[in-house]
């Protein structure tokens, strides 16, 4: 480049272009060297007064100043543009390795899951889920299942009363009195899963509440060998096809005959263990023919029907099924206790 200056405005122009780090220094730049004010301006406005074989050089030069000035001004300002994109994109990242936040999730009670498999057997065999207060009168509780006032049996559920005729209720068998009073004298099958509560000292194997299902089942020709064969179906359902049960006589005010039912230890298959103290059998429920003064007070005829009745521990059943130590655990809410009965699918 001949004209000097021309060539010291591109050096000086270029290095500082170079030098620009955000936009507004390019604008700054572009001012500065190609605006109306810059010295390459007032270089152009002189160009007249050049003798006429210098003219066409130095335009030329101009030019190529200038059109130098505006590319490296050009190639600045993307690149700048491109660092600036580049920055922003770096900081809206996502950190897709971060760990994501667990949800866990709970697991039933194994009240609940065998209370609901219990429900599920006697509905397999034609029972219907019936229900029933569990603040009850001593009427229903009581008198109706041939409980009267001063019966001794009274004394081993004497209980929580609100006031002298209402009570929780001490067993769900007032179920039998209030679905044969609706019945009005029909044939019945039900079964009423339901809470209960006793006046019992809390220790591992008894609990102030805990839950029964009753079963009852009317009709003409019912025997015992129903009953039996209803209970022994269950028991293999719900602990597994080797069970065996056995019916001992027992007294229940409400059921003539009485029994009570136990199944083989599943411990020892019925030789005997600490389990089963020795025994090789684990009672499991109570039951019995359905006492004829019950069917009478309730409206049917104990010449023409009969019925079985049974109430089962829940919590018991619960125990045997899963090796459970202490009762107490079913309501304390432990997750470390809960969780092992997690399904696992
Ligand atoms: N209600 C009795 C109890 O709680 C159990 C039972 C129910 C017995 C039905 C006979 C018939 O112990």
């Amino acid at each position: 480049m001949k004209n000097e200056k021309l060539k010291a405005i591109l050096d000086e122009a270029l290095e500082n272009i170079r030098n620009a780090l955000e936009l507004e220094d390019i604008n700054e730049r572009r001012n500065r060297y190609l605006g109306k004010k810059s010295e390459l301006a007032s270089m152009g406005s002189q160009i007249a007064t050049l003798p006429p074989e210098e003219k066409k050089t130095f335009g030329q030069e101009m030019n190529e100043v200038r059109t130098k000035i505006a590319e490296a001004i050009e190639a600045r300002m993307a690149a700048i543009k491109a660092k600036a994109l580049e920055a922003k994109l770096k900081r809206e990242t996502i950190d897709i390795s971060l760990p994501g936040r667990n949800e866990t999730l709970g697991a039933r009670n194994p009240f609940y899951i065998v209370k609901d498999e219990m429900t599920e057997i006697f509905l397999g065999m034609g029972f219907e889920v019936a229900d029933g207060p569990e603040i009850e009168t001593d009427m229903f509780n009581f008198e109706l299942l041939n409980i009267p006032k001063d019966h001794p049996a009274r004394d081993m559920q004497d209980t929580f009363y609100i006031d002298e005729n209402t009570l929780l209720r001490t067993h769900t068998s007032p179920v039998q009195a209030r679905t044969m009073e609706k019945a009005k004298g029909a044939p019945i099958r039900i079964i009423c899963p339901g809470k209960t509560y006793r006046r019992d000292d809390d220790d591992a194997t008894h609990s102030h509440q805990f839950a029964q299902i009753e079963g009852l089942v009317i009709d003409k020709g019912i025997n015992i060998g129903h009953l039996k064969a209803t209970l022994e179906l269950f028991a293999k359902k719900m602990f597994g096809e080797k069970r065996e049960i056995r019916l001992r006589s027992s007294y229940f005010p409400f059921t003539e005959p009485s029994v009570e039912v136990d199944i083989t230890c599943a411990n020892c298959g019925g030789k005997g263990c600490n389990m089963c103290k020795g025994t090789g059998y684990i009672e499991i429920l109570g039951g019995g023919m359905v006492h004829p003064n019950v069917l009478k007070m309730n409206g049917y005829d104990p010449e023409v029907y009969s019925g079985f009745a049974f109430g089962i521990g829940i919590e018991r059943v619960a125990i045997l099924r899963y090796g459970i130590d202490d009762i107490r655990k079913f309501y304390n809410n432990d997750v470390r206790f809960l969780h092992q009965f997690k399904k696992k699918d």
